[in-house]
């Protein structure tokens, strides 16, 4: 399980959108990132909106598994080879995303309304931040606080981990916030500020 998570949190969805139906490589533009963000920003709406579709429900199949073979596993922990497959991808070179997609798909797994709530809380720090990476990381350190309530050491701990592979992955997003040149998307408008 842990094998078909890692491969399955591999596709590089952005990257083969990308170069399949728009013959772009999304990495030489925007962020350079092969996530959702960057997606939207260099192919679209249409793609950016398919690709979280990919990205999310990667992690969701994968941590999905324990249910599927009837096994007495934690799906956050098949979830996170999911995660970690989307970050250090084999077919792209172990150079893949920032691990918000996938986390918010093996959270889908665990707890459909935790999933929405966190949806919630995404959503509302974008509008007032217009800043996905700031989303991203305001709202892994929520659902880590929030993740208390469950009382589940595992949900904790793994949120914990998650939070802080986010925040690692978001160096280059935190160095232009301190800059004031950030990307900024707007009502679904996405501003460009760095090419
Ligand atoms: O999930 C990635 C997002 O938080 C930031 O993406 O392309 O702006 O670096 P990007």
């Amino acid at each position: 399980m842990l094998v078909i998570g890692y491969l399955l949190g591999s596709i590089p969805s952005g990257i083969w959108i990308g170069k399949i139906f728009y013959h772009k490589d999304i990495r030489k533009f925007g962020s350079g990132n092969m996530g959702t963000t960057n997606t939207f920003r260099v192919l679209g709406k249409k793609a950016g909106a398919v690709v979280l579709l990919i990205d999310m429900l990667k992690g969701t199949l994968a941590a999905c598994q324990p249910y599927f073979f009837n096994v007495h596993i934690n799906v956050l922990i098949i979830g996170c080879a999911a995660v970690i497959g989307h970050v250090f991808p084999i077919f792209a070179r172990f150079k893949g995303g920032k691990a918000v997609a996938t986390s918010a798909g093996i959270l889908l797994a665990y707890s459909p309304l935790f999933f929405l709530v966190a949806w919630i809380i995404f959503l509302t720090t974008l509008y007032l931040s217009s800043m996905v990476s700031i989303a991203s990381m305001v709202g892994m350190t929520l659902i880590t606080v929030l993740s208390l309530f469950f009382h589940d050491p595992i949900l904790t701990t793994i949120a914990i981990i998650l939070t802080i592979f986010v925040f690692y992955r978001h160096k280059g997003n935190l160095s232009r916030i301190k800059h004031g040149n950030e990307n900024l998307i707007h009502f679904g408008v996405v501003y460009n500020r760095q090419k």
